[in-house]
């Protein structure tokens, strides 16, 4: 058994239109980086380095990673110290997983410390709890693709129900990250509390459609399916340029587009590499006409868990 761990474990697109809390997929790039390292104190010991870190805050109760570990390490009933260092890749309310992928690299380095005593659907648990501080809310759709890689469809919550969805090899993801804030507790609490039975009725159709799509490789039903009529039509207000930004996608080839979970990153799909990065120069641009700088991430779906680097 190793006394420190350092693993890297990467954003993801939650949402993906039509799956509201319970849809998400796992991006290449980029990521946070866990060092866990035993230490002879019965405290964790937080310290954060990388982009923006001076927001998060290291008090492990409130840290997203923090309090990820001392879940686990109640659960296990150990009383462990552990310094925790975490070095950002991913800015905090960029809407790509900056809190999950922390708090998934935290449970998963802490299982490889003690010799593995969880399997992954116990980690899952812990995580959200993790996501719960940064988020008010318990939900797995950025956790679950973090964790697993690939594409996940959460089933269900109470008990954990997770299904992993066969993406089709051709898909390419594009997200755009731009240089602007949307803080996840407030881009939830604008949400409606209740949906009509109408709209729950088409989104439950989108998301059937979608995964069918994604099995028979459909790209057609895909891109019908790719509606949201939850989130976005509350969310969209809070990213400048939306309506620009999604238009753009769509005519340069994007065969869907839409906010990357509570936003304002946006991402899109495409069935080619050259699609994938003409659209995302195109959303660049019409991100800066609207005012923003932007960061973009093309690539294939990541199939991949969370690495161990040393
Ligand atoms: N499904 C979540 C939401 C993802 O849309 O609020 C953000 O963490």
């Amino acid at each position: 058994m190793v006394d420190s761990i350092r693993i890297k474990a990467t954003g993801s697109v939650s949402n993906v239109a039509c799956g509201f809390d319970c849809l998400g997929y796992s991006m290449e790039k980029p990521g946070d980086e866990i060092t866990l390292t035993k230490n002879k104190l019965d405290e964790i010991n937080i310290t954060i380095s990388g982009i923006q870190a001076e927001k998060i805050p290291i008090n492990p109760v409130k840290n997203t990673a923090g309090k990820a570990i001392i879940s686990m390490l109640s659960y296990l009933e150990l009383s462990h110290g552990f310094d925790l260092h975490i070095k950002k890749g991913i800015p905090p309310g960029s809407g790509i997983g900056s809190s999950a992928s922390s708090a998934v690299g935290a449970v998963f380095a802490l299982n490889k410390i003690l010799g593995n005593p969880l399997n992954e659907e116990e980690l899952m648990i812990h995580a959200m709890e993790g996501e719960f501080v940064a988020s008010g809310s318990r939900h797995a759709d950025n956790v679950g693709p973090s964790l697993y890689g690939g594409m996940v469809l959460i089933r269900n919550y109470k008990p954990l129900d997770i299904i992993h969805i066969p993406v089709p090899e051709c898909l390419w993801n594009i997200t755009i990250l731009p240089y602007y804030e949307v803080n996840t507790k407030d881009a939830r609490k604008i949400l409606p509390k209740y949906v009509s039975l109408s709209s729950a009725v088409q989104q439950t159709g989108n998301l059937a459609g979608f995964i069918l799509g994604c099995i028979n490789s459909d790209f057609n039903l895909i891109s019908r399916s790719m509606e949201d009529l939850f989130a976005e039509p509350l969310r969209k207000k809070l990213i400048p340029g939306y309506e620009i930004v999604k238009n753009s996608a769509i005519e340069n080839g994007a065969i869907g587009c839409g906010i990357s979970g509570s936003g304002p990153s946006m991402f899109a799909l495409s069935t080619n590499q050259q699609t994938a990065e003409l659209v995302a120069k195109k959303m660049q641009f019409s991100f800066k006409k609207s005012g923003l700088e932007s960061k973009s991430y093309v690539s294939k779906i990541n199939k991949n868990k969370p690495q161990i680097l040393d």
